[in-house]
């Protein structure tokens, strides 16, 4: 596993439901890789493995391109933007920040004064982006463009972190199956897919269409390992691929739990039994999807989440990718 070396994954703008950017990376690196690209008209991208024997199963592996951010609603006389959220950011973590657009620009969100015991609300903050007037505003960035929060990812020996590792470490264990798997019993669908972050509205179209006999959402969960924490669910960062068992949006079918811990203890893959209080992913699209399917998650324990310093450990991400690895090299028994 070589992060730097599909740098182009974690530095693409894709805010919900402008993710052609990210969309576009994939496609010009995975062409050679795949049988088939799908396109959605939702902005999902499919990509196609097939599978090698006739009437193969139909697995999904799925994993959000966008990016939690902001859209602009408003321009004041002297050029300070007011905001609207696209998917939800804890107002704790963004004053000082920098935010950038689609188109390159560059902001920082400021707020009005405050009284002491003031509640900090986004209604009260502003996006700055060094202009004088109005219409130089207005110039730069329209009513409706979007940002997101800027914050170049960086890794250390053991983690990496940054501003859209939700769920752009997902993306990534998707590419590095991609490129490292070696038999395809199942047909499977690497599913790219828009929207998650404002209510799993790709995955939902997508899974429509190719129906797939059982789905994972490879995406980031929530770690309870910090100091007087909030306790948000069972999993912590360095302790392996969180196997989805329940979160706010799905309960996994007993027997994929079971059959994802089997193929991890089999392979000798660090795993750990991952239950969220907060939070959904894409399983909850796939596993409702027309009469249902099996649905559930391989997950990135993740610090800090929707927050501009995301951080995961690399030994999760290399868990996670041989566990998905696994998955779409053996036979779906069900
Ligand atoms: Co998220
Ligand atoms: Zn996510």
């Amino acid at each position: 596993m070589n992060i730097q070396s599909k740098d182009f994954i974690f530095t693409a703008f894709g805010v919900s439901g402008r993710e052609d950017s990210v969309k576009e990376r994939i496609e010009a690196f995975t062409a050679e890789l795949v049988d088939e690209f799908i396109y959605d008209t939702t902005g999902s991208l499919i990509c196609v493995k097939k599978g090698e024997g006739k009437d193969c199963k139909k697995i999904v592996l799925s994993a959000h391109m966008d990016t939690i951010g902001f859209v602009i609603t408003y321009a004041d006389e002297r050029g300070f933007l007011r905001f609207s959220e696209v998917g939800h950011q804890p107002e704790a973590y963004l004053l000082g920040k920098r935010v950038i657009f689609e188109n390159g620009d560059i902001g920082v969100i400021g707020i009005e004064k405050k009284e002491h015991g003031d509640k900090i609300t986004k209604e009260k903050m502003f996006i700055d982006i060094g202009v004088k007037k109005k219409d130089e505003a207005l110039n730069l960035v329209k009513i409706g463009d979007m940002c997101a929060i800027y914050s170049p990812y960086a890794v250390t020996d053991n983690v990496i972190t940054g501003g859209w590792m939700d769920d752009r470490v997902g993306c990534f264990v998707l590419l590095e199956v991609m490129e490292n798997i070696k038999s395809v019993p199942n047909t499977v669908y690497f599913l790219f897919s828009s929207q998650e972050e404002v209510g799993l509205r790709g995955a939902k179209t997508a899974s429509y269409s190719i129906e797939p006999d059982a789905g994972i959402a490879v995406d980031v969960t929530a770690s309870s390992d910090l100091p007087e924490g909030d306790i948000l669910g069972s999993s912590a960062m360095g302790k392996g691929a969180a196997i989805k068992i329940m979160d706010k949006s799905v309960i996994v079918q007993k027997k994929l739990v079971n059959y994802l811990v089997g193929l991890a203890e089999k392979n000798g893959i660090l795993y750990q039994r991952d239950v969220s209080r907060i939070g959904g992913t894409d399983a909850h699209a796939i596993q409702l999807n027309k009469s249902g399917s099996f649905a559930g998650g391989i997950s990135i324990p993740a610090r800090y989440v929707h927050s501009a310093g995301e951080m995961c450990s690399l030994e999760d991400i290399q868990a996670c990718i041989d566990l998905a690895l696994k998955f779409c090299e053996n036979e779906l028994p069900f």
